[in-house]
């Protein structure tokens, strides 16, 4: 099976090929500078972009949501976590956490859909962000996270996400679900 992965984002790209290649799912990159909606929710803005990228590209694919969510800062950045990684960055981030409850939690909303409805699949990881930026690989705020139980962020020991990560896990159900069919 051959399905569409509208993104512009590599790393999360591979992250998918690999797990999803586990289910004999292959995926393509479509790299579509899709509008996000605005909303507090992952799975709103996926399922809205799939529909977008679907209108564009009237093939099989799905999209991915992500964010970071702190509920010390009320859950910020959340929907916002590309805007302020882009503005502030890591140390931005370390800094709006000095003196503060360090817990964190990594939303994922998939959104498939081969044109009619959009089927959703979450995932969550609990953590927390490092007092430092700590490891060069994976992207985004994988140098400030780790995951419950771990003592590496996720950018030092990026093999953890493969396991245990908000992508992985709903990545994991997405490949079953498609894998069934
Ligand atoms: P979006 O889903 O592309 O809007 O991602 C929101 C923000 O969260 C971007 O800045 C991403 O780099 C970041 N992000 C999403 N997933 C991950 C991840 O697995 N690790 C680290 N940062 C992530």
């Amino acid at each position: 099976m051959e399905i569409c992965f509208s993104t512009t984002n590599n790393g999360k790209f591979s992250e998918a090929q690999k797990i999803l290649n586990k289910y004999g799912i292959n995926i393509t990159q479509a790299p579509l500078p899709l509008e996000e909606k605005r909303s507090e929710s992952v799975e709103e803005i996926a399922e809205g972009c799939a529909l977008r990228a679907y209108s564009i590209l009237r093939k099989p694919l799905f999209v991915e949501d992500s964010g970071l969510f702190v509920p010390a800062l009320n859950g910020f950045p959340g929907a916002y976590s590309a805007w302020v990684l882009k503005k502030l960055g890591n140390e931005g981030v370390l800094r709006l956490l000095e003196g503060k409850n360090r817990e964190a939690e990594f939303r994922c909303a998939i959104a498939f859909t081969e044109g009619k409805e959009v089927r959703l699949f979450t995932g969550s990881v609990g953590g927390r962000v490092s007092e430092s930026i700590r490891g060069n690989g994976g992207f985004g705020y994988d140098p400030v996270f780790i995951p419950e139980g771990e003592e590496k962020t996720f950018a030092e020991e990026p093999s953890l996400k493969d396991s245990l990560s908000h992508r992985a896990r709903a990545l994991q159900k997405f490949g079953e679900s498609l894998s069934k069919r």
